[in-house]
């Protein structure tokens, strides 16, 4: 793969304080980053020891098995420590407000990895932290995710040129990131699921606005078997996120018709493949036979997390 295709050259450090939504990129920044993430896979080396002293801190008000490891594997491989807080120690604001929390933890931490609940947690956090902050996965968005989908994505097709993902399931955090990231590199994307159950209408208008200036398309699709055909990336997520899990059942029954199995499959590319942020149920978003299929490159996402993240990691706190 020619690891130079992402981006006309690389740039030192990120624009923006804080990685919130995927759109605090520029196109080039995000370029940027997914060819630094690639240089940092191929030679893991290079990066070693380069956030040497510094200290980042996690806090997590949900359960994490990808994120928390790969973001606390990213700082030690950086040489960086990193402070784990437990979900299970409440959420952001009960014990002391948002704006207090920020302002201990940027005395010590030169970067803030939050998991939240609500997206407006992590901006109070932002708003009184003096050090970047991150979001490791809101109701809103994940954009940490979308970073190792589409590094995944450039790894299997070699370029994003000519690209369609077809989106089945929730449309809410990992479709939003997804839809934005997707319009910033020029790959179209059909977001297809149940009444009811779409992306957010102001965050659809704006990916479609920026979709549209890179010449692809963002588009809601209500049938499964036209958002599937012919489509190069066919991605499902959980039908009930963290924190709706009083829906399930009627969750279930509402997204009935929308898995991913072997006759799905047949309707996209040829040479398409299945991705899944995970954790997956098996049997309900996804069957077996295709999560497990040559086509399956969950895996991949789930290593291209640890690249990523390290990647953000040094452009954001060190301006590498
Ligand atoms: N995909 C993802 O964010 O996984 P975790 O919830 O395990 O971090
Ligand atoms: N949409 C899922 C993603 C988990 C990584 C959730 O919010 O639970």
């Amino acid at each position: 793969m020619n690891i130079h295709a992402f981006a006309p050259a690389s740039r030192p450090g990120l624009e923006t304080a804080h990685f919130l939504r995927d759109s605090d990129l520029s196109d080039h920044e995000l370029r940027s980053l997914l060819e630094v993430a690639y240089q940092i896979k191929i030679e893991p080396e290079s990066c070693r020891d380069s956030l040497k002293h510094r200290a980042i801190v996690l806090m997590f008000e949900k359960p994490s098995l990808r994120t928390r490891m790969t973001f606390e594997l990213a700082a030690a491989q950086l040489g960086a420590l990193a402070v784990f807080q437990d979900h299970r120690d409440g959420r952001i604001g009960e014990r002391e407000p948002a704006r207090d929390i920020a302002r201990n933890l940027d005395r010590w931490f030169d970067a803030i990895v939050a998991r939240t609940y609500s997206h407006r947690t992590l901006e109070q956090l932002a708003q009184w932290s003096s050090v970047p902050v991150i979001n490791a996965l809101s109701e809103s968005y994940h954009p940490c995710q979308a970073l190792a989908d589409f590094l995944t994505i450039r790894e299997r097709f070699g370029s994003f040129e000519d690209l369609r993902i077809a989106y089945v399931g929730d449309g809410n955090n990992v479709a939003h990131s997804l839809m934005y990231c997707a319009a910033q590199l020029g790959v179209s994307i059909s977001v297809c699921g149940p009444p009811g159950f779409g992306p957010r209408e102001a965050d659809l208008a704006v990916a479609t606005a920026v979709a549209e200036a890179h010449g692809s398309t963002v588009d809601v699709v209500a049938d499964i078997r036209e958002a599937v055909r012919d489509a190069a990336a066919v991605y499902t997520d959980v039908w009930t996120s963290m924190g709706w899990e009083d829906e399930t059942q009627q969750r279930r029954i509402a997204f009935d018709a929308y898995q991913i199995n072997d006759a799905v499959m047949t309707l996209a590319r040829e040479d398409a493949i299945f991705m899944h942020c995970l954790p997956a149920l098996r049997g309900q978003e996804v069957s077996d036979a295709v999560i497990e299929s040559d086509r399956s490159v969950v895996f991949d996402q789930a290593e291209n997390r640890l690249h990523a993240h390290k990647a953000l990691l040094m452009m954001m706190v060190n301006g590498a």
